[in-house]
């Protein structure tokens, strides 16, 4: 059987799961949250509707690929953040380093507006 390393970057817990295991089962079993809040409470408890399992990894190669609703639901995200996955949709297929409630800046924050850029005109587009 082959085994992988994960290594839960936040946590500082390095494990190692057979190939083929379900990361969010993994985090469960060896005590690391990946749910930003409440224990996954809330979440939809790994049907890939909620998104609040979202962890980031350093190489999307290491776990399996996206499939329908996984890819569907990561598109709600930003952009900018790379190798976002949804750790109950993935299985390990290698070796992989995951940082979990990974810091997703609200789309609106990113705005001019709110990043302390300077203003350059408060004119309405009909006024200018
Ligand atoms: S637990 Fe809801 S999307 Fe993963």
């Amino acid at each position: 059987m082959t085994m992988h390393r994960v290594h839960f970057r936040n946590e500082n817990v390095t494990i190692h799961v057979p190939e083929g295991s379900n990361l969010r089962q993994a985090c469960m079993e060896h005590g690391v949250d990946p749910y930003p809040a409440l224990g996954g409470l809330l979440s939809c408890r790994g049907k890939g509707l909620c998104g609040t399992c979202v962890v980031q990894v350093d190489d999307d190669a290491a776990l399996s690929t996206p499939d329908a609703r996984e890819a569907k639901r990561l598109k709600g995200f930003p952009s900018s953040l790379e190798n976002l996955r949804l750790s109950c949709r993935c299985q390990v297929v290698g070796d992989v380093i995951v940082v979990t409630d990974p810091d997703l800046e609200p789309a609106w924050k990113t705005h001019g507006f709110y990043s302390g850029e300077p203003v350059r005109s408060w004119k309405l587009p009909e006024d200018a």
